[in-house]
């Protein structure tokens, strides 16, 4: 159990208006905090008002970017209690992470109890408007000072929360999705199967050359053939052929999404075949010729369940469910968000309520 030393703000800000919420723009009255010091673990759990905190330039984290993160939701129920999902999924993850980034890990009840302590303190920031939550960013950075590769010996765990509505502007409308045929985002080996800001960083260029062209994120293929379809920017992928739901299989460079793990659950509850294989751009766009490419949607956290209504590749347009929202996709979106904001039973123990 973490003895968390709390410290609450004397200047509490004006809560914003639930109707105008924008992904990450707003962040709460509090964050936690903890240190890491080689010979020392993990020490001074904290929870302080917002606020900047100083770093010298030469922290490791600006420059070779050992950094990982997690995104989480707190959800406000009917009943205005407020509920996390799978919040040992996110701890895991982390742990897998850091591993990978050579960062100390956490003891997974220190993580969730960690959120849990800051969410209850933020509590109020969690909104009550349907489709809105607070969007929960834990992270680690390395904080010592120099300008060596190696790993560091000092850590900052922190955890900042953001009341948010829907990630995309579209709300719960398709998307539009093209295939990058240029950039990778990751190869096996490397740290894709991560949450590292790294990741994030080398996806931008493509990105920002989506968005200009209308399309709202990238799909990514894989680095080394550049024929198989991997996950989107923010989204793991999943796509309705023939009656049979296949998703890329978490080869290595694939985000392990919690979204996605969930709705295979649920797929595979429901008794709809599931395979989880390679899957190439070219398999997609001839069952799309073929009139057997039923439906498309991405999973994440932020992004939820998201139907994809087109997907290009070079010249090849493919629109999907005549742009509108599938059945399935429908009924996963409907029975995770059920779940997530206790509107529908929970016969899995996804939820956690916040004390
Ligand atoms: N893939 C990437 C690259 C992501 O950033 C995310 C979002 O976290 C996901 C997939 C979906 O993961 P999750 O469902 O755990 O949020
Ligand atoms: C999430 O869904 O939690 C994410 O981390 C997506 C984010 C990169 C905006």
């Amino acid at each position: 159990m973490l003895d968390i030393k709390i410290t609450k703000t004397t200047h509490p800000k004006p809560l914003p208006d639930p109707n105008t919420l924008v992904f990450g723009k707003t962040f709460s009255d509090h964050m936690f905090l903890m240190d890491y010091d080689e010979g020392q673990g993990w020490h001074n759990p904290r929870i302080v008002p917002y606020g900047p905190l100083p770093f010298e330039l030469s922290c490791m984290v600006f420059h070779y970017a050992q950094e990982i993160f997690e995104g989480m939701k707190a959800y406000r129920t009917a009943q205005g209690k407020v509920q996390l999902f799978r919040p040992v999924e996110n701890a895991r993850r982390l742990n897998s992470s850091c591993r990978r980034m050579c960062i100390p890990e956490l003891q997974e009840n220190d993580f969730v109890d960690a959120v849990n302590a800051l969410v209850s303190v933020d509590k109020a920031w969690v909104p009550s408007q349907p489709g809105t939550s607070l969007y929960i960013r834990p992270f680690i950075i390395a904080t010592d000072n120099g300008l060596g590769v190696h790993a560091s010996k000092r850590y900052l765990f922190a955890i900042i929360c953001s009341p948010v509505g829907t990630y995309y502007p579209e709300g719960i409308n398709p998307v539009k999705i093209y295939v990058e045929n240029e950039d990778v985002r990751a190869v096996r080996g490397g740290t894709g199967y991560t949450k590292c800001g790294g990741n994030y960083a080398a996806s931008i260029r493509a990105g920002e050359r989506a968005v200009q062209q209308g399309y709202s994120q990238v799909l990514w293929l894989d680095g080394v053939h550049r024929k198989y379809v991997e996950e989107v920017g923010a989204m793991n992928v999943f796509f309705k052929v023939g009656g049979k739901v296949i998703t890329p299989e978490l080869s290595g460079s694939v985000l392990p999404g919690i979204t996605r793990k969930s709705c295979l659950e649920l797929l595979r509850d429901w008794g709809i075949p599931v395979e989880e294989r390679l899957v190439t751009a070219q398999e997609l766009f001839d069952a799309a010729q073929g009139g057997t490419l039923e439906e498309a949607w991405g999973t994440g956290t932020a992004a939820v369940v998201s139907p994809i209504g087109c997907l290009a590749w070079g010249e090849k347009n493919a629109a999907i469910s005549d742009g509108r929202i599938g059945r399935l996709t429908q009924r996963l979106y409907d029975t995770l968000t059920g779940i997530q904001w206790g509107t529908e039973p929970d016969p899995y123990g996804w939820v956690l309520p916040i004390e």
